[in-house]
C-alpha cells in the first residue's frame, strides 16, 4: 500500500508544465476504435485511468503503447465489442466505449461502470441517447447489451448536461445516417477537444462548447494524429497549492480560458493571478480571504472537480465561506479528514460552511476519491508537522506523479511503499 508523506510549511516556488487532460484523453482514446488504423496522440498523461483504458482497448483486440506523453493505438485488429466486467469495474470512463463500439460493430456489451465513489453516478442519459439513435438495449442484472443494425440521426434533449452522455452520444452519432441535434449538451472544454479530434478524423460536428451540438453523419472516418488539451483540473490544483503555501509559481502549457471561474474565485480570495498567453503566474503573500458563496455547476461555472481543493484554501482563510455542491451529492468525503487536521467545516445537505482556522495540523488521512485525495495533499503542504495520505491509488488516477511535480516546486513530499 503506497502513501504520500508530506512535511508541511514550505512555500512553493518555480515553474511547472501542466500535463494533458485525463478527461479529454479518455473519450478520445475510446473514439480511436471507431475506425481501424493507427492513431498517435500527444500530451497524454501517464495515469492509472489511461492505463485501464489501454488495457480495455487491448482486451478488445487493439494494440496500444504509451511512450512518455505519446500514445500509439492500432485499432484495425479490434475484434470484440464485449468489455470485460473486471476492467469496467475499475473505471467509469469505460462507458465511453459504448458509442464507438456500437458505431463500428453494431453491438456492445458492457457492465455498470465503476469509478470514484462521489455519489450515485447513473448512466440513464447515455442509454436513452443511444436508444434515440436506434439502439436496442437489454439490461440483465449488471450486464447491458446494446445492438443496432443501423444508427439514425435524431433530436435528443438531455435532462441535464452530462459530460459523459454528451460525449457518448456525439461518438455514436458521427457515422449515423442523417443529422443529430443534441440539446442541453454539456459545454466542458473536453467536449470541444473531442469535437476537434472527431472532425480531424473527418466527422462533421459543430457546436461543442455551446449547449447545442449538431452532428451530420458521415459514411467513413480516417485515423489521425492529435494533441490533447492541458488538464484544467490539475492546473487548478496547483493554483490552490501555490496559494495555500503563500508561494509564487508559474504554470506553463495551460489554457487560462478553461479556468475562468476558478481564477475568479481565487482572486476573490485575494490570490494574485497574472495571465500571460499560455502561462499563469500565481502568488499569494497573505492569508486568503473567505469567499461568501461558491456553487459548483457544469462548465463554465465553478467545477465540482476543484471543490475539495478550494475548500482546503478556504479552511485557512479569514472568515466564513460557503460552498454548495450541486453536481455530485456524495462529494464532501474529504471534510471528515480535513476536520482531523483541525479544519472547522460543517456540512448541511449539499452545502459546506467553512470557518477559516489559523492553522491545520499534520495527521494520517485517507484519500477517499481522486479530487478529495488531491485536496488532502494540498492540506498537508500547508499543515504544521507531518501529514500521511493513504489510499493514494485514487490520486494516481488523475495526477501524473503528483509528488514529483510538487517536489519540483520545493515541497517536501515523498512516496513510501509499505
Ligand atoms: C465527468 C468528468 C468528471 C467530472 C464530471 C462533472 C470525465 C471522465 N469525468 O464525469 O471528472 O466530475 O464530468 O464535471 O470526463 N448523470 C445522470 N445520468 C447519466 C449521467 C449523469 O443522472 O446518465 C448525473 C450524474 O449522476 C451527476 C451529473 O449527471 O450528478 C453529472 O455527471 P456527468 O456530467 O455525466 O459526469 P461524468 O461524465 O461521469
Amino acid at each position: 500500500m503506497e502513501k504520500l508523506v508530506i512535511e508541511g510549511g514550505r512555500s512553493l516556488s518555480g515553474a511547472i508544465q501542466i500535463h494533458g487532460a485525463k478527461n479529454a484523453a479518455l473519450p478520445i482514446l475510446a473514439a480511436c476504435i471507431m475506425t481501424g488504423g493507427t492513431y498517435t496522440l500527444g500530451n497524454v498523461p501517464s495515469l492509472l485511468d489511461i492505463d485501464v483504458m489501454l488495457q480495455i482497448l487491448r482486451a478488445l483486440g487493439c494494440r496500444a503503447e504509451q511512450q512518455g506523453e505519446f500514445i500509439t493505438v492500432h485499432t484495425r485488429t479490434a475484434h470484440s465489442s464485449h468489455i470485460p466486467e473486471e476492467l469496467m469495474g475499475q473505471m467509469r470512463s469505460s462507458i465511453f466505449l459504448m458509442g464507438p463500439l456500437l458505431s463500428r460493430f453494431g453491438s456492445v456489451t458492457v457492465y455498470q461502470p465503476g469509478g470514484c465513489a462521489i455519489g450515485d453516478r447513473k448512466i440513464d442519459l447515455h442509454l436513452r441517447g443511444l436508444q434515440a439513435l436506434g439502439a436496442n438495449i437489454t439490461e440483465t442484472g449488471n450486464k447491458i447489451v446494446c445492438t443496432a443494425e443501423r444508427l439514425r440521426g435524431a433530436e435528443i434533449m438531455l435532462d441535464l448536461p452530462s459530460v459523459g452522455a454528451t460525449e457518448n452520444i456525439m461518438m455514436a452519432a458521427v457515422m449515423a445516417e442523417g443529422v443529430t441535434s443534441l440539446y442541453n449538451a454539456a459545454r466542458e472544454p473536453e467536449i470541444q477537444d473531442l469535437q476537434n479530434f472527431l472532425n480531424t478524423m473527418g466527422a462533421d460536428i459543430i457546436g461543442a462548447g455551446t449547449d447545442t451540438i449538431t452532428i451530420k453523419g458521415v459514411p467513413s472516418l480516417i485515423p489521425c494524429s492529435y494533441r490533447i488539451i492541458p488538464d484544467r483540473i490539475v492546473a487548478g490544483t496547483f493554483l490552490v497549492a501555490a496559494a495555500i503555501t503563500k508561494g509564487s509559481i508559474s504554470l506553463e502549457r495551460v489554457n487560462p480560458s478553461h479556468l475562468t471561474a476558478v481564477i475568479h474565485i481565487l482572486r476573490r480570495a485575494g490570490v494574485q493571478i497574472i495571465i500571460d498567453g499560455d502561462i499563469i503566474h500565481v502568488s499569494n503573500p497573505a492569508r486568503a480571504k473567505a469567499v461568501e458563496r461558491i456553487v459548483t455547476s457544469p462548465h463554465p461555472a465553478f467545477p465540482t472537480d476543484l471543490q475539495s481543493q478550494v475548500m482546503v484554501l478556504l479552511s485557512l482563510a479569514d472568515g466564513l465561506s460557503i460552498m454548495k455542491e450541486t453536481v455530485f451529492e456524495g462529494r464532501f468525503k474529504h471534510v471528515d479528514e480535513l476536520s482531523r487536521m483541525g479544519a472547522d467545516i460543517r456540512v448541511d445537505l449539499n452545502s459546506a460552511f467553512i470557518r477559516g482556522v489559523p492553522r491545520l495540523y499534520g495527521a494520517t488521512v485517507e484519500a477517499t476519491d481522486l479530487r478529495a485525495g488531491a485536496a488532502l495533499v494540498i492540506a498537508g503542504l500547508a499543515a504544521h508537522g507531518t501529514t500521511t495520505v493513504e489510499q493514494i491509488h485514487h490520486i494516481d488516477r488523475g495526477y501524473d506523479r503528483i509528488e514529483k511535480m510538487l517536489t519540483q516546486l520545493g515541497a517536501s513530499i515523498v512516496r513510501q511503499y509499505a
